[in-house]
């Protein structure tokens, strides 16, 4: 199936934030008819911002993000990074996807730089940079280990590395913990919440854990159910800083994760 393109759009934003979508919707056409999977989603991302998205299964959560990497058309409005239109796959993002999709007969090492050779980066700097993402994320004395010698956490924080690999200006992640066991995904808050202090990259992360959603956010994004829609953007006034405990006791953080588990439930989804 493919996207149904109608009216495609360009207007210059005078802001110029990292990610900037106006009146974008996307339906798509198939043998049963016309899905629209979003519809008047208006959204404008800061650079350096966190800002993760929430919403009902279908909503079009996926497809937001498909769209700012350049990999669905919109069917009407606007999408812009840094100013200019996404017109097709996009070489300054990363993206991660729910599973880790790591190749199997490659080590760790191997498939970081499975992102270089991609995109033809001098090998010599992408083995130092590959080297440092290792550091980073805790996978030292695993840089020869197959996917299966590593946990489910462990894969995970390989496909951060290979998104992370070319210091892609944002990162788009799809509900990238969504397969690990809670403490796991806990710890991989607290270590992407840390990355991302550390590196500075705009990150929309799609998540289906409330909890997850309010603490690693600048703001949370609640979508209604399809045809998708920004019901309501939350501010997430904590510091910088989170230490994870901390965070989920207070106050703020209780207030916010009950409005958004309220405003899902209007949805029919909550966790
Ligand atoms: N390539 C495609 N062709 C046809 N329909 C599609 C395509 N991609 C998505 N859709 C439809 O668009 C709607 C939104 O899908 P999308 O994957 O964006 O939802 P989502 O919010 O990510 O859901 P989930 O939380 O289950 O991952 C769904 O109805 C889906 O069937
Ligand atoms: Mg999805």
């Amino acid at each position: 199936m493919t996207a149904v393109t109608e009216h495609p759009t360009s207007v210059k934003s005078t802001t110029d934030p990292t990610v900037h979508v106006q009146d974008l919707h996307v339906r798509f056409a198939s043998s049963r008819g016309e899905v629209t999977a979003v519809e008047h989603i208006d959204l404008t991302v800061a650079p350096g911002e966190f800002v993760t998205i929430a919403g009902p299964s279908g909503c079009g959560k996926s497809t937001l993000l498909k769209v700012i990497s350049g990999l669905t058309k919109p069917s009407r409005g606007v999408v812009e990074l840094n100013g200019a239109p996404v017109t097709g796959p996009r070489q300054d993002i990363g993206y991660v996807f729910q599973r880790a999709a790591l190749l199997e007969w490659r080590d760790v090492e191997g498939n970081i730089l499975i992102q270089a050779e991609m995109r033809g980066m001098p090998r010599a700097k992408a083995r130092e940079r590959a080297a440092e993402l290792i550091e980073m994320t805790g996978l030292s004395g695993f840089e020869k280990a197959l996917p299966h010698e590593l946990s489910g956490g462990m894969q995970q924080r390989v496909s951060l590395c290979r998104a992370l690999l070319h210091e892609p200006q944002v990162l788009l992640m799809d509900e990238p913990f969504g397969a690990l066991d809670a403490l796991t995904r806990e710890r991989m808050n607290v270590e992407l919440r840390r990355i991302w202090e550390s590196t500075g990259t705009t990150v929309m992360l799609v998540t289906h854990s409330v909890p997850e959603a309010v603490y690693l956010a600048d703001r949370v994004v609640v979508m209604s159910p399809r045809p998708g829609r920004v019901l309501e953007v939350l501010d997430v006034d904590l510091p910088r800083h989170r230490v994870y405990g901390d965070t989920m006791a207070s106050p703020v953080f209780q207030e916010l994760t009950t409005h958004v588990r309220s405003l899902l439930r209007t949805t029919g989804e909550a966790d």
